[in-house]
């Protein structure tokens, strides 16, 4: 299986178009719920946590694991790949979103301004700043977090009108920062659960850059290249890849919250994080 993994439902923005453009992939979607949101937290609780779910993803038989979440990928991804992939799995992978959306983002601005809203773990981390600047060092970024968003779009809270006041807010602030910016990343796999009330609020020069789009075609290139783990991702030849839906809190609330984000209706799989030393990593 591919193993997709996010703080909670936002991954399943990316997981959808990884199934589009992977349709005879088997996928396990792992969402941490029990402890979302990540984007608070400090450094060694979203490494942590990170760690103990791409172990248990590798566990399931997933050789590669793609973090579906710009704050685990911020603030867990580096440290995983250097320190703990050689000592835990030196031959299974994981992927992060930043850098394939910071190698495409050159190509999506005229005016060569960009902004940045994320979480605050997104935000302080720098990541997208690092990153930008080694593809594209002549972009003028901003950025600005948006702490209120995956609460409320975590409780359901969508079409509250306290979402679209906070969307307002952030959008103001950041288009104040740089009115010149016409294309904002909405670093956040959350925040496409809101993409409707973006483009309600933001003036029409300036562009939404999707993410998940972008993500799905950069693993199905990360595939063609890498057939030696792309051989050991199970399919199914008919095409139509199962998908384990799998969650830290109760299956029915996983079941529930996912009705946002997934149309079809799904079954969800309750599993237990431990510390990385209690998983097995035979594949
Ligand atoms: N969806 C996640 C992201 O892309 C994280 C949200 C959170 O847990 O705060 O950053």
């Amino acid at each position: 299986m591919l193993g997709v993994f996010d703080s909670g439902f936002g991954g399943l923005t990316v997981l959808k178009e990884l199934a589009r453009v992977l349709p005879s992939y088997n996928f396990a979607y792992l969402g941490d719920n029990a402890r979302a949101p990540y984007g608070s937290r400090s450094f060694e609780s979203i490494y942590r946590y990170t760690l103990e779910a791409v172990s248990f993803l590798f566990s399931i038989n997933c050789p590669l694991v793609i973090l579906a979440c710009n704050t685990a990928s911020a603030k867990a991804l580096r440290t995983i790949q250097q320190k703990d992939l050689p000592l835990i799995a030196p031959s299974n992978r994981v992927l992060g979103i930043i850098r394939p959306m910071a190698e495409e983002i050159g190509n999506l601005t005229k005016t060569g301004h960009i902004g940045i809203l994320g979480t605050e773990g997104t935000i302080t981390s720098c990541s997208y700043l690092i990153e930008i600047a080694k593809f594209w060092p002549d972009l003028q970024v901003e950025q600005e977090p948006c702490p209120m968003l995956v609460p409320l779009v975590e409780k359901g809270l969508i079409n509250h009108p306290s979402t679209e006041m906070f969307v307002k807010e952030y959008t103001q602030k950041i288009l104040a920062k740089d009115p010149r910016i016409d294309t904002l990343i909405l670093a956040c796999t959350h925040y496409p659960l809101l993409q409707g009330i973006f483009a309600k609020i933001l003036p029409e020069n300036v562009k939404i850059a999707s993410q998940a789009g972008v993500i799905a075609q950069k693993a199905l290139e990360y595939l063609s290249k890498h057939t030696e783990i792309d051989s050991r991702i199970s399919k199914n030849p008919s095409k139509s890849g199962k998908i384990r839906f799998l969650t830290t809190d109760s299956s029915d609330f996983f079941e529930k919250g996912a009705s946002f984000f997934w149309e079809k209706p799904i079954a969800a799989e309750k599993v237990f994080l431990y510390s990385s030393n209690d998983y097995s990593h035979s594949n």
